[in-house]
């Protein structure tokens, strides 16, 4: 089954080509064209300039990842679409470029959640193949589909979203918590912003805490001992920015900080939010004796909250099989779309006619 997926949710126009036969996954292609550079100067993403750029990178891409396939078009056997959630103006560029698709090349659409692609991310595992020096060596372009055992536990970090997901059947979800205000993604990116860093502030922050004190500040942790799996970073976010105010009188100068000041803030910063949640996904873990915990989102290629959610694991519920997707699939793209597509149609469900799909900016899973 070759499966052809277009992903726009936010700042990325990206096409993915991918041919699975059982559990074997071969990539035909897989572009990503990012608007990085054109929102940074903003500070974040613009809505209005994102939906201008897809519009004008979507065929292009398009193209790019017909070249690279190198197979007949009419060989696809499926359109898959991320319909939501996502900025609006941005989702209908992808929603409209994958209906005209399916329409012209008579193919059947599947309609995507974006975090169920964040969450199928997990399933992929890079094959492993023997040189003839007998060297292994990872194959970029083939993976193999591994089913993480269930009950699944999976915590979604991302720009948009912070979710604890609960899967007890294939296809199924449960969302036990989620955040009440800002997304732990879109709390690095204010944070970021706050020292002066550049969009998207994730990386940088990351970055910069390797070198900084993690004890040096004693940030809140928001809503850790709330009986719920709810999420709050927006207390976070203004403590760091009362401390970094009360430190440097000229706001719009924030350049004037000590680099050291800098790299305590961004670790202190960073260790409160693992800190919440590592200890919500571990509370979740045990209350419903999940086999599996998966990470998914742009933040999970965080290696701090990697490793230190490893290592929790480890010492606390050590039978319990933990996943991080490979570092290309962490943020957006439209390889994950793929898999999620695959899975959906196996299980028949969102297999749609192009005339019934809308772009929804709010879609739950
Ligand atoms: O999943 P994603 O690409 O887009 C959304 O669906 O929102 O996530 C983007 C978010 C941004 O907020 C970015 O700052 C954050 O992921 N991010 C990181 C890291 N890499 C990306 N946050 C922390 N550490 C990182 N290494
Ligand atoms: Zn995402």
């Amino acid at each position: 089954m070759i499966i052809l997926a277009i992903e726009t949710s936010c700042d990325e126009t990206a096409v993915a080509i991918v041919e699975f036969k059982k559990n074997k996954v071969k990539i035909l292609s897989d572009i990503i064209s990012s608007q990085v550079k054109a929102h940074s100067k903003y500070g974040g993403v613009v809505p209005a300039l994102a939906s201008r750029m897809h519009l004008k990178n979507m065929v292009p891409v398009l193209r790019r990842a017909f070249q690279k396939a190198e197979i007949d078009r009419n060989k696809i056997d499926y359109i898959a679409i991320t319909k939501g959630p996502g900025l609006i103006p941005a989702l209908m560029i992808g929603v409209g470029a994958a209906k005209a698709l399916s329409y012209s090349l008579n193919k059947p659409l599947v309609a995507i959640n974006h975090l169920e692609g964040h969450i199928y991310a997990n399933w992929l595992k890079k094959s492993v193949k023997l040189k003839v020096c007998k060297v292994k060596s990872q194959d970029k372009n083939n993976y193999e589909l591994q089913k993480p055992e269930l009950p699944i536990l999976c915590l979604i970090v991302s720009g948009g979203h912070t979710q604890l997901v609960l899967m007890k059947k294939d296809l199924n979800y449960k969302i036990i918590g989620e955040t009440v205000d800002d997304a732990a993604g879109e709390a690095f990116d204010k944070v970021a912003k706050l020292l002066g860093f550049a969009y998207p502030g994730g990386p940088l922050i990351e970055k910069a805490a390797k070198k900084g004190d993690r004890n040096k500040f004693n940030f809140t942790r928001p809503m850790m001992n709330s009986k719920n799996y709810n999420f709050s970073f927006s207390g976070l976010k203004t403590a760091v920015l009362y401390e970094v105010r009360g430190n440097c009188r000229d706001e719009a100068m924030p350049r004037l900080y000590s680099e050291q000041y800098q790299t305590d803030i961004a670790a202190s910063f960073q260790q409160a939010v693992i800190d919440v949640l590592i200890s919500k996904t571990i509370k979740a873990a045990r209350e419903y004796k999940v086999k599996s915990i998966l990470l998914g989102g742009g933040v999970s290629a965080n290696k701090e909250l990697q490793k230190q959610l490893e290592e929790t694991i480890n010492k606390k519920i050590p039978n319990t099989e933990y996943r991080i997707p490979n570092i290309n699939l962490t943020t957006d793209n439209a390889l994950m779309i793929a898999v999620a597509a695959y899975y959906n149609i196996i299980g028949k469900k969102n297999i749609k006619d192009w005339k019934s799909v809308k772009a929804d900016a709010n879609l739950r899973l």
